[in-house]
């Protein structure tokens, strides 16, 4: 990512909700209404965050546990857009009318929870960038996993020929470039049929 924005391929800003709060305390969070437990983030300030941004002109994202599931397809989806805006959220969450107003996407990057957006954002953020043009080459892109929809990647081996006892397969250094394909794949189908059943379906 590093290298990305020092070649100029990408710009990452942040911006800290706490700069636009207005009170000596900088609150940033209140209680919700309703009751129970935990604390959400105000709209004034976040709302200003927001509007310093422009993120009512671009796609705004909430990475959110409650959200839709993040896969390739959206990473693709979101590799369109020039400009992404991500909230992170904190506590138990932000007020709903930042929702309403702002939120293009509340996307989850999986069935667990974490303590806050910034781990999710950056996930997606990484996932985003690298199918950005001339990030990475278009080769490795076609060959990864999911690209071609449906199988794991099949396994990988470099130098030295044997490693503790544990050869390299054979066929990988036949040079019969069919054979190598062949044997790749049918290692992808058994691994996704072993790891990962519903890709198959
Ligand atoms: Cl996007 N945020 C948080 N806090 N937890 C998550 C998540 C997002 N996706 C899965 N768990």
């Amino acid at each position: 990512m590093k290298k990305a924005v020092e070649r100029g391929l990408i710009e990452i800003e942040f911006v800290n909700i706490r700069d636009f709060a207005l009170d000596k305390h900088k609150t940033c969070d209140d209680i919700p209404y309703g009751g129970g437990a935990g604390m959400v983030l105000k709209p004034e300030p976040l709302a200003r965050a927001l509007d310093s941004v422009g993120a009512g002109r671009k796609r705004t994202l909430y990475p959110t546990p409650s959200g839709r599931l993040f896969d390739q397809p959206s990473a693709r989806e979101f590799a369109k857009e020039d400009e992404l805006v991500f909230i992170c959220g904190r506590y138990e969450g932000i007020d709903q009318r930042i929702i309403d107003e702002f939120v293009d996407d509340e996307v989850s990057i999986g069935d667990y929870v974490l303590s806050s957006g910034e781990i999710a954002t950056l996930v997606i953020i990484d996932a985003v960038y690298r199918l950005r043009e001339g990030v990475i080459k278009a080769r490795s892109l076609e060959e990864e996993s999911f690209s071609d929809g449906f199988l794991l990647e099949y396994p990988q081996y470099t130098r030295p020929e044997v490693f503790r006892d544990r050869a390299v397969p054979e066929v990988l250094l036949s040079g019969h470039h069919k054979n190598i394909a062949d044997w790749r794949r049918e290692r992808s189908v058994e691994k996704t049929k072993r790891l990962r059943p519903d890709l198959l379906e």
